[in-house]
This record gives C-alpha cells, sequence and structure tokens, in this order.
C-alpha cells in the first residue's frame, strides 16, 4: 500500500468491488505465500482452522493449499472479489470464501478458529475515515474469533510506532515482530537484513526495533499476536504493554 492522494479509497467497499470489476486475476499485496512460508509454518500447523480477513483476489490462499494446510475460511467486505474467487477455486474443497465484513463477523462463533490472516486489510481501514474506530471494531472481532491461544498474524507496511499501541490496547495478546525485506528491494537496502523466522527484540516503543534493523528499513512488518488464556484477565493480570513478559511465561505453558 503505497501512501498517496487516493489512500482514503482503501476504506470504502466501493472502491474495492470497482477495483476487482476492473481488474480481474490475481494480485497479491506486498508478499506472496511462498516468501511467508516458513513464517506461517513456524506459527500454525497446517491442520488448524484459518480465517484468511480481507482475502481480495489474491493467490495467498491456494498457495496454503498446495502447501499442505486444509481449512482455509475467506471473507472479503467486496462481493465481486468472492464471487470470482469462489468460481476460480471452486476444485479446492479446503477453501471457503464469503463475503463479510471483518468488523462485523457475528455469522462465527466465539473462538471459531486457531489462527487469522491479515495482509493489507487492517491497513486499509486504517486509511479510511473513522479509521481507528472501524481498526478497533475490526480487532476486537479477531480477538473475539479467535480460540484462546490462537494467533493474529498481521502483515503491514506499518512500523511499530504506528501499530503496537493500536494492537495492544484492543487485543489481550502478546506480540511477536518479525520482518520481509519488500519485494525488489534487496539491492537497495544498505540495512541490516534480518532472518524472517527470528522474532526481533520488542519494547514497548519500538525503539529496540531501530536498534536491530536501522532507521527507516525497508521492510513489510509482521506482528504476531497470541491470544490471551482468559485465566490471565481473571488472576488479575491486566494486559497491557507492561505485562507482555507475564504473558510470554502464559503462552509458552
Ligand atoms: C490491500 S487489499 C489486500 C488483499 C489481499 N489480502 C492481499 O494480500 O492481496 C485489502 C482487502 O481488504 C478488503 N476489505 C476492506 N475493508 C474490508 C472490510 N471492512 N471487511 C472485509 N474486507 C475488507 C478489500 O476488499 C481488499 O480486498
Amino acid at each position: 500500500m503505497t501512501l498517496g492522494t487516493t489512500t482514503q479509497a482503501y476504506g470504502d467497499p466501493s472502491y474495492w468491488d470497482n477495483r476487482y470489476a476492473q481488474e480481474p486475476g490475481t494480485f497479491d499485496w506486498y508478499q506472496k505465500y511462498p516468501a511467508l512460508a516458513p513464517l506461517l509454518h513456524l506459527y500454525i500447523p497446517t491442520h488448524h482452522r484459518i480465517l484468511v480477513v480481507g482475502c481480495g483476489n489474491s493467490a495467498f490462499s491456494e498457495g496454503m493449499v498446495d502447501d499442505g494446510y486444509v481449512d482455509v475460511v475467506n471473507i472479503d467486505i467486496s462481493s465481486v472479489a468472492i464471487e470470482a474467487m469462489r468460481k476460480k477455486c471452486s476444485n479446492l474443497p479446503q477453501l471457503k470464501y464469503i463475503k463479510m465484513d471483518v468488523r462485523d463477523m457475528s455469522a462465527f462463533q466465539t473462538g471459531s478458529f486457531e489462527a487469522v490472516v491479515d495482509k493489507g486489510t487492517l491497513d486499509s481501514l486504517l486509511c479510511g475515515s473513522n479509521s481507528r474506530l472501524n481498526a478497533t471494531k475490526m480487532l476486537e472481532e479477531v480477538g473475539r474469533v479467535l480460540k484462546d491461544k490462537g494467533v493474529y498474524i498481521l502483515i503491514t507496511y506499518g512500523a511499530p510506532i504506528y501499530r503496537l499501541r493500536l494492537l495492544r490496547d484492543a487485543l489481550s495478546c502478546t506480540i511477536k515482530l518479525h520482518v520481509i525485506e519488500k519485494l525488489l528491494s534487496e539491492e537497495s537496502s544498505g540495512h541490516k537484513k534480518w532472518d524472517l523466522t527470528s522474532a526481533i527484540p520488542l519494547d514497548d516503543n519500538g525503539n529496540s526495533v531501530e536498534a536491530a534493523l536501522g532507521k527507516n528499513p525497508d521492510v513489510h512488518y509482521i506482528y504476531v499476536c497470541i491470544k490471551a488464556r482468559p485465566e490471565a484477565w481473571s488472576r488479575g493480570l491486566k494486559i497491557s504493554s507492561f505485562s507482555l513478559v507475564c504473558l510470554d511465561s502464559l503462552c509458552s505453558t
């Protein structure tokens, strides 16, 4: 997602219907499945039930199926994209495509999925009007449909300073951060390279990320948010940026 005068349209559902009607075929934002596969395997076993939010006409979920994933539900607010993907993937029973607004996933019961994957959808909502409210609604729904200890994997252009507070305020989770070089930028970057599957040290304000990668690294950020168990609340451990160490130990048990 590039910053420019039209970015506000990314928050408008009618923009997406028009775009998918005018540009049929497949398009993947930011990264394609094979580049991210090692990270998915690190956090999501292939038999887990996965929700891909804002799938668009991306080939990402087909890549997952080729790679062994067996139960992938895809939603998007664009009926044009959903119809096209239903037709295209009618021979893949591992994939379901449903038109749904990620801010209201009441058709799914609480705790329906072990993983939610988001490549560019929170970013879209953050471009539109009422962005903070829409993003919070979306994240609360993501948190609701996830099982305890389920993972929300967010692939975004947003650096920690723009995403961490939002994630921590809306989700009761512990967060790990990974990065991947932007496509076509491998030669141009003078920054340190970082292995996709190694989490970057993450402090409260993201300064540790700059120390690890340098200033303005040419990367996409991948936030892996692991949902806390409800006992964390009943034991009075209010989850905030200050209790991440507690949560890390809860989630690893
Ligand atoms: C930047 S595109 C990313 C598409 C795809 N995930 C990819 O990686 O190529 C954002 C997608 O989010 C969808 N979207 C926007 N607002 C949405 C909402 N409220 N609920 C569900 N999907 C939404 C758009 O229709 C679009 O397909």
